[in-house]
């Protein structure tokens, strides 16, 4: 048995239901579902369609209201917030990276990364610095320029990687990320997201279809109708090689102090 230090959970869900009603129709898309998340760690959330998988990453990402239970995250009651106080703990803390990539297709990528930047009341020029690191952080720096239409599916995802993590999240969410992509590109954009997490040593919440990806995970959620049927700490998850995703999209393996090495340089 390995002795470890205990850690308070970064996300503690606690008898967790969501019932949506349709006319006279209850749904109960999650029933009672408990479970903690430690920082740092990398979760994915698997089981198949209409499991309750997006509820509850919707639920925990503070997008949704849970009907009954309690949610806590770094060190907060989510569930008791408005509206207001929900918009500023999101912006504080969470990152998000959506299946349709939800790029404003008016903007250039740059503007999209900065976008997130803006409502956190940083000056202009601050906020393009900001964004052209987290560009050139996914490979990208020679389409800062670029509309979304005018990128690949793999490209305006890492867009969507550089926007959702911007402004320095303690937790990025992750909902099938990779699902409108093909399979080579989709290992390249989640090796990327594993990187830039573990780097930041930021908790990490995926929902995916790629069983895959649950070898390299630290922890692997399964859902059946509403409930966990597995919650299994991997011990020795499969080692993912730190990557760095070149302009024209090949991946290559880097040294662990090349991005504390910029950091330290950007001061
Ligand atoms: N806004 C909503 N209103 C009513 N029912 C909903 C709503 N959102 C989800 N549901 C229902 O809740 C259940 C769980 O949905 P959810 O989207 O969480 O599934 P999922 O596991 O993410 O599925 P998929 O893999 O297809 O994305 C489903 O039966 C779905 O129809
Ligand atoms: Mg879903």
């Amino acid at each position: 048995m390995q002795q470890s230090t205990p850690k308070a959970p970064i996300i503690e869900v606690r008898d967790v239901t969501k019932i949506y009603q349709i006319g006279k129709t209850k749904l109960r898309a999650l029933d009672g579902v408990s479970m903690q998340i430690f920082p740092g760690e990398f979760t994915c959330i698997i089981g198949r369609s209409g499991s309750g998988k997006s509820t509850m990453l919707n639920m925990i990402a503070g997008l949704e209201k849970p009907t009954k239970g309690h949610i806590r995250i770094v060190g907060k009651q989510i569930e008791r917030m408005d509206e207001a106080e929900l918009v500023q703990f999101r912006l504080d803390n969470i990152g998000f990276i959506f299946q349709s990539f939800n790029l404003f297709a008016m903007h250039t990528a740059l503007d999209n990364v900065a976008t997130p930047l803006m409502y956190k009341g940083m000056s202009r020029a601050h906020r393009q610095r900001q964004a052209r690191k987290m560009m050139t952080a996914v490979g990208l720096q020679s389409h800062m320029n670029h509309k979304p239409t005018q990128m690949s599916g793999g490209q305006q995802q890492r867009v969507g990687i550089a926007r959702a993590l911007v402004t320095k999240p303690k937790i990025l969410f992750a909902d099938e990320p990779t699902g409108n992509l093909d399979l080579k590109t989709s290992r390249e954009v989640l090796r990327l997201v594993r990187t830039i997490c573990r780097e930041r040593n930021t908790t990490l919440i995926m929902v995916t279809h790629d069983p895959e990806m649950a070898q390299y995970a630290d922890r692997v959620v399964k859902l059946l109708d509403g409930k966990i049927i597995e919650n299994s700490v991997n011990e020795h998850p499969a080692p993912i090689n730190l990557v760095r995703t070149l302009e024209d999209g090949t991946v290559v393996e880097i040294e662990d102090t090349e991005t504390e090495q910029a950091d330290a340089n950007e001061g």
